[in-house]
């Protein structure tokens, strides 16, 4: 496995891939990977003849108030669970390398992206937009993979790959959890230990709302309202939202009578947390 800093190199190796004959699949993170990573990579291998994982911090997704200086980085252990996993080249550039002085191109979204975590992190997503774009023309793989886990990225990515003809097949796969429920995700590193037992708070409360809907209700203001009393009674727990919304539009439901999207973000001291299902779809 290589690790290239360059997108020059990226675009050699994948063009002599693609002289062979070979299948590539791309998996987009920033890093600190962990078993929810690992299991976009571990489908990717099965499904491609060469994989490609890409680790970068992508500034221009954070807010101002944002923890782009905090965010956990660890390239060599990140390397050691590509490896394993079977992947073929790391891509890990610099911001420089991503963003030129001058840069001043951007991919936005006019819908989707308002609600949910939009709402609290206005530019949150035309980062995440314009990143996995550049990825796109980098690596021009045949597959990408994104997790439930960032459901309305993993909405968002799709349209925009049929909006802008990217022509790249986009897989969306489960959301990986610790065995207590928690999701895995690279913030809970963020969690002390009475923050890590109150962040149970999401998982449970998302079961108990599903539950709700498998035993027959359908009034969606309902559901909501019993997710939210249960973390309410969670002192730590303080409520970004709790939405479901249509899986498709990502637009707020009244009834369940379609695929819908159950999500909550959840700041559990400083760390804002989010997790969700989805129901029918
Ligand atoms: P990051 O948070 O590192 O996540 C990379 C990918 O891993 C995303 O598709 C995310 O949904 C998936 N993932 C994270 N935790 C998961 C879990 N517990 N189970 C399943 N999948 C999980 O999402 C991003 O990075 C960035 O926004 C990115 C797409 C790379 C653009 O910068």
């Amino acid at each position: 496995m290589k690790i290239v800093e360059t997108k020059k190199e990226v675009r050699e190796q994948v063009r002599e891939w693609r002289r062979q004959g070979l299948s590539v699949g791309l998996v987009p993170t920033m890093g600190y990977l962990h078993e929810g990573h690992k299991s976009l990579i571990d489908r990717a291998v099965a499904e491609n003849d060469r994989v490609v994982v890409s680790d970068f911090v992508n500034p221009m997704q954070f807010g101002p108030k944002e923890d782009l200086a905090s965010y956990p980085r660890d390239l060599e252990r990140d390397a050691a669970l590509c490896e394993a996993a079977g992947a073929n080249l790391i891509f890990h550039p610099q911001p420089e390398e991503m963003y030129h002085d001058d840069f001043s191109s951007f991919v936005d979204m006019s819908t989707l992206t308002g609600g949910l975590c939009g709402k609290s992190r206005p530019i949150h997503f035309r980062g995440v937009c314009t990143v996995v774009s550049k990825l796109f023309h980098i690596v021009t793989p045949d597959r990408a993979y994104f997790g439930q886990k960032d459901a309305q990225q993993l909405a968002v990515i799709r349209h925009m790959a049929e909006d802008l003809d990217f022509g790249i097949e986009i897989v969306g796969c489960p959301i990986i959890r610790e065995e207590d429920g928690l999701a895995k995700s690279s913030r809970n590193t963020y969690l002390n230990r009475q923050e890590r037992q109150a962040a149970l708070v999401l998982s449970r409360s998302l079961a108990a709302g599903k539950e709700q809907i498998e035993k027959g209700e359908r009034d969606a203001g309902k559901v909501v309202q019993a997710v939210t009393e249960m973390i309410r009674e969670e002192p730590l727990a303080k409520i970004d939202y709790v939405e479901i919304v249509d899986w498709k539009t990502l637009e707020p439901v009244k009834e369940i009578d379609r695929p819908v999207l159950a999500a909550v973000a959840v700041y559990i001291g400083k760390t804002r947390l989010i997790d969700n299902f989805i129901y029918g779809g």
